[in-house]
């Protein structure tokens, strides 16, 4: 695969293209996967040393690299410490997420209450798998995942979403608590 110089600029002329011509998110979602994976192997093209840095409250770091005015397509280089992850959670839109250094753990989840109380969730682990860089996850709307960093070392992944998470109205899951609360990132600058 050509990789080299793959910019964010080309991703959103590419990224433009799918979802003007596909309106099926399972065919947007395949469309993008390789996309996805271009980019997150052209790093040499857009990652930046100081994506790196990642906020030690949150124990990650959220980038925004593109948006349309809309809030559509919006791209995020995110980093995360050791030993430290995000917890399950949805994002209110179609995702991918590419692998691009070092590995990242995804669990998987679904619902199994029946949605009738508000803000009360039970949620069941359904699989988990390790992403490497070049490695991508495409998830539909409403599915449920969470990730984690086992390594010793700040590891980074490219984010995809059909819309901005910040603007989805997306929840984040407490397992053992049983709750479903509204997840709002904090961005770095
Ligand atoms: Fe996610």
């Amino acid at each position: 695969m050509e990789t080299n110089g793959y910019s964010i600029q080309s991703l959103v002329t590419d990224l433009r293209r799918v979802v003007s011509e596909v309106a099926d998110e399972r065919k947007v979602l395949s469309q993008i996967r390789p996309l996805a994976q271009r980019a997150a192997l052209s790093k040499d093209s857009w990652l930046e040393r100081r994506f790196y840095a990642a906020d030690p409250e949150q124990g990650f770091g959220v980038y925004l690299l593109h948006e349309e005015p809309d809030h559509s397509l919006a791209i995020f280089a995110v980093s995360w410490l050791p030993n430290r992850g995000a917890p399950p959670h949805d994002h209110g839109t179609w995702a991918v997420v590419a692998g691009v250094d070092g590995p990242e753990r995804n669990e998987f989840f679904v619902r199994v209450d029946d949605r009738s109380r508000s803000g009360y969730a039970e949620l069941k682990k359904i699989g988990e798998k390790v992403f490497h860089a070049g490695d991508v996850l495409a998830m539909r709307t409403g599915q449920i995942h969470g990730i984690w960093n086992d390594s010793d070392r700040v590891s980074v992944s490219l984010h995809i979403y059909g819309k901005n998470i910040q603007h989805t109205g997306r929840s984040k899951f407490d397992l053992d608590k049983r709750t479903e609360t509204p997840f709002v990132l904090k961005l770095e600058s």
